[in-house]
């Protein structure tokens, strides 16, 4: 897939230091630092409400910080000289001007950015829009508005994308396709700042989470780290005596699932401490192989009543 290229520095630094917002007596995003790392997909995921909109908003300058404040190449977002090649962002998709074709709202900003005509149309290819250039965005679906605001923040070929649950409203085959395109701008060298609600969107999308809950940072490590440290192992065994090794896992405080095909599920235990208890007991092990790591059961824990959702005491 070739893509032009407007100006290439992808070596941006982005930086959010002790940033808060409180709105009344509500405080949506509570003094979190981060830094994002060029040629990654960051994933910033946590519960509705957990304060990552509002994070979002408040490093492009669309809320502003009650305290600290979010540094692009050391600047504030408001004082880059071509704010949309620096960063793009997927804010809110309702923002288009609904009377306008897709390819026409795209010119339009495009002209005012300094960006060249033909980008508007490489764009929409990117985002698979090209056959509805010209209709109007008004009888655009959720999908394909999101998909709009997609190729909007790609508009300026930016160093840095901010994107508020892109896969939102997206079909499945949508949400394939953002991962793949989203892996394949930072494999570029670009930052990818990418929020979710829904750990099965970023969990195979994402190279790092910072997980929000009540607008605190619970987590920030790479996946396979935060895998390793929080993500439930599921070793697959295939013993010549499944019933023997059950129970023998079974007093050894695993859990043990036996499956149609004679193989056993074992959690709570890794593969090489089975295998040393499998050879102890002169089990053979066809088969010993850990197969899953989940971390949406990790992630549901740590961010367990972190929402909002549940009305907050009033005093
Ligand atoms: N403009 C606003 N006025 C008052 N409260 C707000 C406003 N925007 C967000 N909030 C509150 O801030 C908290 C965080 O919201 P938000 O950043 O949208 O969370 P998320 O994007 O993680 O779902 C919520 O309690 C929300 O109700
Ligand atoms: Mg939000």
């Amino acid at each position: 897939m070739a893509r032009s290229r407007i100006v290439r520095n992808f070596d941006a630094m982005i930086e959010v230091h002790e940033l808060t917002k409180r709105f009344g007596d509500t405080t949506a995003v509570d003094g979190i630092s981060f830094r994002l790392d060029p040629g990654s997909v960051t994933g910033f995921i946590g519960p509705n409400g957990a304060g990552k909109s509002t994070t979002m908003r408040m490093m492009v300058g669309l809320d502003r910080p009650t305290s600290g404040r979010c540094l692009v190449d050391g600047r504030r977002y408001a004082d880059l000289a071509a704010p949309m090649r620096s960063v793009g962002t997927l804010i809110d998709a309702e923002a288009a001007h609904k009377g306008r074709s897709a390819r026409n709202h795209l010119r339009v900003l495009a002209r005012t950015h300094g960006i060249p005509d033909r980008r508007a149309d490489e764009v929409l290819e990117t985002v698979g829009l090209t056959d509805v250039a010209n209709k109007r965005i008004g009888g655009f679906s959720l999908g394909m508005r999101q998909r709009l605001g997609l190729a909007t923040a790609l508009l300026g070929d930016p160093a840095v994308l901010l994107l508020d649950e892109p896969a939102n409203g997206l079909d499945p085959d949508g949400i394939i396709w953002i991962r793949t395109l989203l892996r394949s701008l930072a494999a570029e060298g670009r930052t990818v700042f990418v929020s979710s609600h829904l750990m099965g969107e970023l969990a195979q999308t994402a190279h790092r989470l910072i997980v929000l809950g009540r607008g605190r940072v619970l987590a920030d490590d790479a996946v396979d780290a935060l895998t390793a440290r929080f993500g439930t192992r599921v070793a697959r065994v295939r013993p010549d005596r499944p019933a023997e090794l059950e129970e023998i896992l079974r007093r050894h405080d695993a859990a043990v699932t036996r499956l149609p095909d004679g193989a056993l599920e074992v959690t709570g235990m890794d593969s090489p401490d089975i295998a040393v208890l499998a050879h102890r007991h002169g089990i053979l092990l066809f088969e010993n192989t850990t197969v899953a790591a989940s971390l949406e059961e990790a992630y549901l824990a740590l961010t367990q009543d972190q929402g909002r959702h549940v009305a907050k005491v009033s005093r």
